[in-house]
């Protein structure tokens, strides 16, 4: 017994002593194939019932000290390690910006800024929500009940069944249309906010990205009518496009959730063999749009007759490609430092609309 006892003592001491490579060689010569402590264990195995009712307890309680002691030990060792690793990694920012410096800001979050510069100037909040969403928020709510066919159209990554919320799997919003929601169901109207941010979809070509960037806008208040929306995107992309001869064409379309429901196109004319926004040559379509359905205001436990209101939603990368001329979406996200030098913007572009919003 007091053998165990001193072996104990010994061990612990040698533990809380011992560097990770000294841990790891005390585990394996006590607790190891033919460890000390693994030989006395077997011991057991060949005494008589009542001498094993003795000295058992002994044996394990010295096996799971020392197990306890070199896992604690392990953790502290770790901790250390990492810390030392942080301290190490510390990145100084208040050094200058030097030449050597080759970051930029990427198209998407200047266009993003620009909107939200914009935007602030007509009285709008920038609110958000999780890329994580569940399916009322993204699409019940909204409108979509299961059976619908926008359901199938919208390619929707699921989570697994581990991850499912009231009987239903999780996903990645399909849209920033949820911020609507989450929106109204958390302040009071009147509500007048932009949600810019990223969605998701199995798709991909050209045009599109599993994972791109969408811009929503919603204003809820009271004698809410079709006027006020066309306004608001009218003097919203004259001044996104910095152009006063920009036309509007709202076309009747479907949504579940604005009734009724206006697709927008935008002019263009053609200027030295290029498309380019304003006049009215031809049609671009640039936003989908409408008054925010009875059904998803009554959902979010508004009274839909106190309360009206319009939405839209639009994509950033797409705005960005017909405002500063890029024509594959898949150049967005590749990460090339030659995209990046060519189309990004200088750290000090901050977007006004005094300085002209595209700096
Ligand atoms: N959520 C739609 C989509 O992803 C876009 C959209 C259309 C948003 C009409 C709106 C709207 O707010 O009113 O395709």
């Amino acid at each position: 017994m007091n053998d165990l006892n001193t072996q104990k003592a010994e061990l612990l001491g040698a533990i809380a002593a011992a560097d990770a490579d000294a841990l790891e060689a005390i585990r394996v010569s006590a607790l190891g194939k033919s460890g000390t402590i693994t030989a006395l264990l077997k011991t057991l195995g060949g005494m008589s019932p009542d001498e094993r009712q003795e000295k058992a307890p002994a044996i394990q309680g010295l096996r799971s000290a020392v197990a306890d002691a070199i896992a604690e030990r392990k953790a502290a060792l770790e901790a250390a390690a990492l810390d030392v690793k942080l301290a190490s990694e510390t990145l100084d920012m208040t050094l200058p910006v030097g030449t050597s410096l080759q970051g930029s800001i990427h198209p998407v979050s200047q266009v993003m800024d620009e909107l939200a510069e914009i935007f602030a100037d007509l009285g709008f909040a920038v609110a958000t929500g999780p890329e994580i969403e569940d399916d009322w928020h993204n699409f019940t709510a909204l409108n979509i009940p299961e059976t619908h066919p926008a359901r199938a159209m919208h390619d929707t990554f699921y989570f697994p069944d581990q991850m499912a919320r009231d009987g239903k799997k999780m996903l990645l919003r399909t849209h920033t249309s949820p911020v609507q929601i989450r929106t109204m169901t958390s302040q009071e109207p009147p509500i007048r906010i932009i949600a810019p941010g990223r969605v998701y979809r199995s798709d991909s070509d050209a045009t599109h990205t599993p994972m791109f960037h969408q811009i929503e806008g919603l204003v809820i208040d009271r004698g809410i009518h079709l006027g006020h929306l066309r306004w608001t995107l009218e003097t919203f992309l004259k001044a996104f496009f910095e152009r006063d001869d920009i036309v509007l064409r709202l076309r009747p379309s479907y949504f579940p959730f604005t009734e009724p429901s206006v697709e927008v196109d935008v002019g263009y004319s053609i200027e030295k063999g290029r498309r380019v926004i304003g006049g009215s040559d031809g049609w671009m379509e640039v936003l989908g749009s409408g008054m925010v359905h009875p059904k998803v205001i009554a959902a979010c436990g508004l009274d839909p007759e106190v309360w009206q209101g319009f939405a839209f939603g639009t994509g950033v990368d797409r705005l960005a490609m017909l405002k500063y001329g890029m024509d594959d979406l898949r150049a967005f996200f590749d990460g090339d430092l030659r995209w990046l030098r060519h189309y990004g913007f200088r750290a000090l572009d901050v977007p006004t609309l005094s300085g002209g919003v595209g700096a």
